[in-house]
């Protein structure tokens, strides 16, 4: 089994990547860590919580990190996720449990990724990078010690993978331009929020090699259409468990509609920086494809001032160093696996 930390902000579709670290039957969730995004902290740690608790993995420890990015004010994703980071269903359940809020965040997932043998174990973020980026210069050797970090943020656009994210828009002089962003025009929210933090990350040059970039390019490749969402509601024959998930993400595709004009569904964003651990699986029904065009690897920076910051530009790296970008997957892999977790998540 794969072990692996995810720090997230719950969120739609974060719930949707821990339900997949929670169940794949490859993956050893290790705990879960929040952090400030999609909505406040204290909201981000409860949904966490009532997650875990609606999917019956109410054992994972939960750890509350950073209630705001490195050097700027708060914002949340309201208009996306609700004012409670998961609005849409009534089937949460109250968490029965507190977080562990005497301990620290950054100090925990040190702990738990260095407990495994060197090489083996992963940080996937969901959120904005500030827990990551204050876990990785604080604690250089978790860098060393880990096998991968993998992250959903950023947006390459220009054609990088051709799928169109979303309506173009008017630029200062009145012509229409291809959308890179969904936070601007030129930033996805989870670098926008924090790009200091996104930067230190990406520019780490212990961590380039060993981090996966999971951007909009790719998750708007992974839309969770109607005939996704009639597949986990199990063809009409639901769980409540399936009906709660299936409220989240109705809600997800209504925001999606009315803010981008996005009517296929939503895009899955963060289980895809999970799913992705399973891309070189040795097994062929469980490997999960991503494509990066044989190996291409990326310095990435990140844009700290301006009308464009929080944007993500990439240059070719040389071989053996630089951060891997996919340009696609095989999302019916991945809606497979989805699925055979839910179907897990059932029977327990
Ligand atoms: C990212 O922003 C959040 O709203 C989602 O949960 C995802 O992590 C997509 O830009
Ligand atoms: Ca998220």
């Amino acid at each position: 089994k794969i072990p692996l930390w995810v720090d997230c902000d719950p969120g739609h579709d974060d719930a949707c990547a821990i339900l997949i670290a929670a169940y794949h039957p490859c993956f050893e969730l290790l705990g879960v860590s929040t952090v400030h995004g999609n909505a406040s902290l204290q909201k981000c740690t409860n949904n966490a919580l009532s997650v875990l608790e609606a999917i019956g993995k109410p054992e994972i420890p939960v750890v509350p990190g950073s209630s705001r990015p490195f050097c700027r004010t708060v914002d949340t994703a309201s208009d996306i996720h609700g004012e409670s980071g998961l609005a849409g269903t009534s089937l949460l359940p109250q968490p029965s449990r507190l977080p562990l809020s005497h301990c620290n965040a950054v100090k925990e997932m040190r702990d738990a990724l260095l407990a495994q043998p060197k090489n083996t174990s992963y940080l996937v973020t969901c959120g904005p990078l500030t827990n990551a980026a204050l876990l990785f210069a604080t604690f250089p050797e978790v860098a060393e010690h880990i096998a991968g970090f993998s992250a959903m943020g950023g947006a390459i656009g220009s054609n990088f993978t051709n799928v169109s994210m979303g309506p173009p828009y008017l630029d200062s002089r009145g012509v229409s331009r291809d959308r890179t962003g969904n936070k601007t025009p030129f930033a996805e929210f989870n670098i926008w929020v924090d790009p200091e933090s996104a930067r230190s990350i990406l520019q780490n040059p212990v961590l380039q090699p060993k981090t996966t970039l999971i951007t909009l390019d790719l998750t708007h490749q992974a839309y969770a259409t109607r005939r996704v969402q009639n597949m986990l509601l199990n063809h009409g024959n639901p769980s409540q468990l399936r009906v709660m998930f299936n409220e989240l993400l109705m809600f997800f595709a209504q925001t999606y509609a009315e803010v981008f004009g996005l009517t296929e569904g939503p895009p899955l964003h963060d289980p895809l920086a999970v799913a992705v651990l399973l891309d070189r699986h040795p097994d062929e029904d469980v490997r999960i494809s991503f494509d990066d065009q044989g190996g291409e690897r990326w310095d990435v920076d990140v844009i700290l001032e301006g009308e464009q910051i929080g944007r993500t530009t990439i240059t070719k790296a040389s071989s053996g160093h630089g951060v891997r970008i996919p340009r696609s997957l095989d999302a019916d892999k991945f809606w497979h696996a989805l699925e055979l977790c839910m179907n897990r998540a059932d029977q327990t």
